[in-house]
């Protein structure tokens, strides 16, 4: 079983030391792009190698590649545009082969991009291609529709990490993951994304997974979300608490995935595999509607979606059906393992359960473990 990074080698765009001090100095004097949270976690995600092979914001050629055949221009599989977006404007003032500084909000330079290409693109084909769908209702849509005309493309230098408060004690680099398996001595690692709580079905299909594996990196996005899905710090909490009472120790380890979620259904579930690839799993999940959102995408969608590049991600892909307690068996299952009719699967929909929630109630235990349930609530009544 392999665990080399997608495309071969590990990116590393980050400075250190005093090459870091001199092009920290030298980035002050340069123009300045401002960029969003969205921006500097792939800048961040780039620097760090999870986006390896990526040495940077894609240029035309890459772009065209992935948005029309889900390939880099250089082959290799990728299915998602990692863009640096500005407006027409904005670009003028840019010119080829500048160094040009990205910028937060807080008045840090996070990194810097050289830049090597300004291209216009279409919009409504990559929201047609990537999302499925050119409707604003969805969310990755419209923060598509929200950017400016023309892309800047080049290589970025990583010069300060993004502070992840709360979460930087669970944040490793992919250098940190895979040192930490080796040192577990674990040899297959099975990665899961979530941006929920962790509920029975999470629960199930985690477990089944690792009957079949050496350990479980649970690795949830905590980067920008919609404003209805549960806020990272709550279900940090949650996350920890069913390690504590329901996994062992010994096999299970929580690091944060630092990237902004773009509900991009069965593209963005090869994004996840590729970037969990690239910390040193070699196997992810993929169960029901994954990273979908709404009713854009099929329940398996993403499974069939993927399935066609397994060969080539290099990374294994555990696929689940959905899961459900049972009450007839006594226990969860999917329509694999249980005859029993639908009346007896516990079913509530995401937004029945936030309800609960915020009403202080319990959603039923064959649902979500009630540790878990416990720091919902007080999450959901404190926001
Ligand atoms: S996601 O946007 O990060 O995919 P979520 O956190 O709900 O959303 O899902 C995490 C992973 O668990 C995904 O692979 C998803 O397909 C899977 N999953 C979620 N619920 C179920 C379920 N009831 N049965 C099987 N798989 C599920």
């Amino acid at each position: 079983m392999s665990n080399q990074p997608h495309g071969g080698t590990l990116v590393n765009r980050e400075l250190e030391g005093q090459e870091r001090e001199q092009a920290v100095s030298n980035a002050e004097s340069l123009k300045t792009i401002q960029a969003n949270p969205w921006v500097i976690s792939d800048i961040e995600l780039i620097g760090i190698g999870g986006f390896s092979p990526l040495a940077g914001f894609m240029g035309q050629a890459d772009y065209e590649n992935v948005v029309k055949n889900n390939h880099l221009a250089d082959g290799t599989v990728w299915t998602v545009p990692i863009t640096l977006s500005v407006t027409e404007d904005e670009a003028e003032q840019y010119k080829i082969g500048e160094e040009i500084a990205l910028k937060g909000e807080d008045g840090i330079i996070y990194g810097t991009i050289k830049l090597e290409e300004k291209y216009t693109y279409d919009q409504k084909l990559e929201a047609q291609n990537v999302y499925g769908t050119t409707e604003e209702a969805h969310p990755g849509v419209k923060k598509l529709y929200d950017r400016g005309n023309v892309y800047l493309g080049g290589p970025i230098t990583l010069l300060n990490r993004p502070d992840h408060g709360v979460f930087n004690e669970f944040y490793m680099d992919p250098n940190q993951t895979r040192k930490m398996f080796a040192d577990l001595g674990w040899k297959t690692i099975v990665g899961f994304q979530t941006r929920n709580p962790v509920h029975r079905a999470h629960e199930y299909i985690q477990k089944c997974a690792l009957e079949a594996v050496d350990g479980l990196l649970l690795n949830p996005l905590v980067g920008e979300t919609k404003s209805d899905d549960i806020p990272a710090d709550i279900r940090m909490e949650s996350y920890q608490a069913i390690l504590k009472h329901y996994y062992p120790a010994e096999r299970t380890r929580l690091a944060i995935y630092p990237a902004a979620m773009r509900y991009a259904g069965p593209k963005e579930s090869v994004l996840h595999a590729i970037v969990r690839k690239n910390f040193g799993c070699t196997h992810f999940i993929v169960g029901r509607d994954h990273a979908g959102v709404g009713d854009y995408y099929g329940t398996y969608e993403a499974q069939e979606f993927i399935s066609q590049f397994e060969e080539e991600l290099g990374i294994q892909i555990f696929k689940f059906e959905h899961a459900f307690f049972c009450t007839e068996c006594g226990n969860m299952g999917t329509a694999k393992t249980c005859p029993h009719d639908k009346e007896y699967h516990v079913h509530l929909s995401g937004t029945k359960v936030r309800e609960k929630l915020r009403n202080g109630e319990r959603p039923p235990k064959e649902f979500s473990r009630p540790e878990v349930a416990d720091i919902l609530i007080k999450g959901m009544q404190q926001n």
